[in-house]
């Protein structure tokens, strides 16, 4: 008896990929599949009388690399909730990889106990999107890099660094000063700092009490000088309000620039960045900025070219910090 061995097997294709957007933040959604050149799944989210989510994918998924993009921004539970039913749905649905898109990670703020008896949100939002069934996480310049190890699933980080600096380095400023508002921001700022070839300060910030921010000292010299402050996000502005302060206070010319990776924008935020001494702020669409929300000082960089190359990446196996040159 003999046994015919098959012929090597011709290499398997590649799983389709198949790309959906939750209800948070479409026009970012658009953008990436726009640079893909590909178009949006067919899904359908809806809500019950009740207010229930309800959601169901249009086409066959089985088998895909699905990519759903959702920032868990505001409304923020509810897009949260929104997300980890459409993963329930993916799941159950067969597809072959699921990755979340997560441009701005909600609770991210959370991630570690400063005070006894508070929990560590941004870790169970970690476990509640893996046990909903995400395999993979593409994530934006997460508040704490150590929440990538919460997961135990593959995170690509990505930075707007690049993208803000060299928006940035078109300008051509003279005589700059790179800002931190706070010590833990500074390892980023620096990058912005080195490829303007500009000196760094560095804003010293406590938390009097919950939810408050105050700029006790600076280092660095700033007399003089035009600054421009980083930080992740700005949500009240309060941190924003204080460094401006504190940079005026130690002489800074009152024309300053601000700019930040997440635009959240909460509360009294929009009227504190109005103060005349913020020349112009810098945003990027990781969340929507709605046009009551911007003034004629407002600039917004897009993320999704480079969402789009991460996307594009993680399909055909390629690597993504590649992408990424320090
Ligand atoms: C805090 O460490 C963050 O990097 C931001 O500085 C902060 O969350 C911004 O919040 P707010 O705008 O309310 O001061």
């Amino acid at each position: 008896m003999t046994f015919a061995f098959p012929p090597p097997a011709a290499p398997l294709p590649r799983p389709p990929m198949s790309i959906f957007s939750g209800t948070a933040h479409p026009e970012l959604s658009r953008e990436i599949v726009r640079h893909l050149g590909v178009e949006l799944g067919d899904l359908k989210i809806t809500r019950f009388a009740d207010s229930e989510i309800y959601v169901k994918f249009e086409q066959s998924v089985r088998g895909t690399e699905a990519f759903i993009i959702q920032p868990t921004c505001q409304p923020i539970d509810s897009n949260l909730l929104e997300l980890l039913i459409l993963l329930d749905a993916l799941k159950r649905a067969s597809a072959d990889m699921i990755t979340v898109v997560l441009p701005y990670y909600g609770y991210a703020r959370q991630e570690k106990k400063d005070a006894p008896r508070e929990p560590i949100t941004a870790k169970l939002i970690a476990n509640l999107l893996t046990t909903a069934g995400a395999q993979r996480i593409v994530a934006m310049d997460l508040h704490a890099d150590a929440i990538q190890g919460f997961f135990d699933i593959p995170v690509d980080h990505l930075t707007a660094l690049p993208i803000i600096a060299d928006y940035l380095a078109e300008k051509h400023y003279e005589d700059v000063v790179v800002v931190s508002p706070d010590e833990g921001r500074v390892k980023k700022v620096r990058k912005i700092a080195s490829r303007l070839r500009a000196p760094l300060a560095v804003g010293y910030k406590v938390h009097p009490e919950h939810g408050v921010s105050e700029i006790t000292g600076l280092a660095g010299d700033v007399r003089g000088k035009t600054c421009i402050v980083y930080d992740d996000m700005i949500s009240t502005g309060g941190s924003i309000n204080e460094i401006v302060d504190a940079l005026l206070r130690n002489g800074a010319r009152p024309e300053i620039t601000v700019a930040c990776t997440h635009a959240v924008l909460a509360g009294p935020a929009v009227e504190r960045l109005s103060r005349p001494e913020i020349k112009e702020l810098i945003l990027t669409d990781t969340i929507p900025v709605p046009p009551e929300k911007r003034s004629a000082k407002t600039t917004v960089l897009s993320t999704a070219p480079l969402f789009a190359q991460a996307i594009r990446r993680i399909w055909t196996d390629e690597s993504v910090s590649e992408l990424f040159t320090d």
